[in-house]
């Protein structure tokens, strides 16, 4: 497992970057594309392992994927009816969403299947999507949480559903705004002989049913209500040519690098800016950053801009609500703009965080702390007291999550001394290029060999 060492930054950081391809787009891309009937292209495609580990399944169940170039695939569909049983268990690597994706497909096919996952991924909750599934009459066995008693986690073993039966209809009222629980619900119910119907409590991110619009199927959405009503539709998603935006959650850590940053400045180009997903910006702009956003028009569906942050001074931030769903996955690199920020920060409303890739308060309560940053853990959030003058150089430990890791590796920028950060195997699965971007915008990192 490969290990880190981040120096203190020595002058600042500027420059433009590209950012790698929105990873959630990205899989819809791959499991769309595969059960559309025809060829989707999807250009400016990143490689990031959760991906792969989409498309390694659709593969394993048919679908033709090709790589055209090194940032282009093309993806020959096998049909919504044409998956075939794969030969052995579904690998999804790290990566939840293709887990909870796959769920909802695999839960109405007339084969059976097996989804299993690395360490980390076997450890996160599967019953928000077991749950409803099996109330539309699917047949999904999990393991037994091991400290949930009402939970499972993976390996999930699905169907087979028997011949001649089918997933009923669905009205669900979600407990947690969840991209993933959504998407699972959406694509069983692409299959079911009913409507589907699926309130969250604020609208999670919204490119499933863009893209699936876009391709064709009966969907549409009111607010945080999407209702899907197959009667009378041919079951056909039409192929798909989809130049997959940057990753906005990539393109925080780099943003948030150089708001803190004395004398930085750092452009991001291609950014998608999918207002379910630009949280983070409104979170930077609250507390002070400069920050400039170009709109460049529209991309596969989805809007994209140029950023530009550059360093202010910051202030503490409240952060609780609404916004939380829209910046979920950035919360980590918040802690680290809070944690040069003037003031208390306060999250609220974030419970969700535990349910990650890690616990992301208590692992970013325990990397604030190693850093010399005085925080409060809470239920639901974090406190975290702006920290002026150099942070403590530090030894962290990801915890196999990428977003701690590539945090951490913000943090140790402001340190007096070198960091080593433990296990950054991690960041590969959503940002391959991480550390050649940060050191391309002046940042001086080791890979010991
Ligand atoms: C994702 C949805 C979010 C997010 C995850 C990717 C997606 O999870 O945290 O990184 O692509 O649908 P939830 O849907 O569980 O909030």
């Amino acid at each position: 497992m490969t290990d880190i060492v981040v120096h203190p930054l020595r002058r600042p950081l500027t420059g433009g970057v590209p950012v790698p391809s929105d990873k959630s787009i990205g899989h819809r891309a791959l499991l769309f594309g595969a059960l559309a009937n025809g060829v989707s292209r999807i250009r400016g495609f990143s490689r990031g392992e959760d991906n792969v580990s989409t498309a390694r399944a659709m593969a394993a169940m048919g679908a033709e994927i090709t790589d055209v170039s090194e940032t282009e695939l093309s993806v020959k569909g096998t049909g919504l009816f044409g998956l075939r049983e794969p030969e052995g268990p579904l690998d999804c690597g790290n990566s939840g969403t293709t887990m909870r994706l796959l769920a909802g497909l695999l839960a109405a096919q007339p084969f059976k299947t097996t989804l299993i996952g690395d360490e980390t991924l076997c450890r996160r909750p599967m019953m928000r999507v077991v749950g409803p599934l099996r109330a539309r009459g699917a047949i999904i066995e999990g393991k037994p949480h091991p400290s949930k008693p009402d939970n499972v986690t993976a390996p999930l073993v699905i169907g087979p559903l028997p011949e001649g039966t089918h997933l009923g209809e669905l009205e669900y009222e979600s407990p947690v705004a969840s991209a993933q629980v959504k998407s699972a619900i959406l694509l069983s119910g692409l299959y079911a002989h009913g409507v589907t119907r699926f309130r969250e409590p604020s609208l999670s991110r919204d490119h499933t049913e863009r893209m699936l619009l876009a391709m064709g199927a009966p969907l549409r959405t009111v607010g945080p209500v999407v209702e899907l009503d197959p009667a009378g539709w041919k079951g056909v998603l039409e192929p798909i040519d989809v130049d997959i935006p940057g990753d906005v959650s990539a393109a925080a850590f780099l943003l948030v690098a150089a708001a803190i940053s004395e004398g930085s400045r750092v452009t991001v180009r291609g950014v998608g800016t999918n207002p379910t997903r630009t949280g983070v910006l409104e979170i930077l702009r609250d507390m002070g950053a400069g920050l400039e956003i170009v709109a460049r028009g529209e991309q596969g569906g989805e809007p994209v801009a140029e950023i530009t942050a550059w360093h202010t001074t910051l202030r503490a931030g409240r952060i609780g609500g609404e916004i939380v769903p829209r910046a979920i996955d950035e919360i980590p690199i918040v802690c680290a703009l809070a944690a040069r920020a003037e003031g208390e920060t306060v999250i609220t409303d974030a419970e969700e965080l535990r349910v990650k890739e890690s616990d992301r308060i208590a692992t970013m309560a325990v990397v604030l702390r190693a850093f010399g940053v005085d925080c409060d853990e809470r239920p639901d959030g974090l406190a975290i007291r702006g920290h002026k003058g150099a942070l403590r150089p530090a030894e962290v430990d990801s915890k196999g999550d990428h977003r701690i890791a590539m945090t951490a590796a913000v943090l140790a920028l402001h340190a007096s001394g070198p960091t080593r950060i433990k296990d950054c195997d991690c960041i590969a699965t959503s940002f391959p290029r991480f550390v050649g971007t940060l050191r391309a915008l002046g940042a001086e990192i080791d890979v010991p060999a």
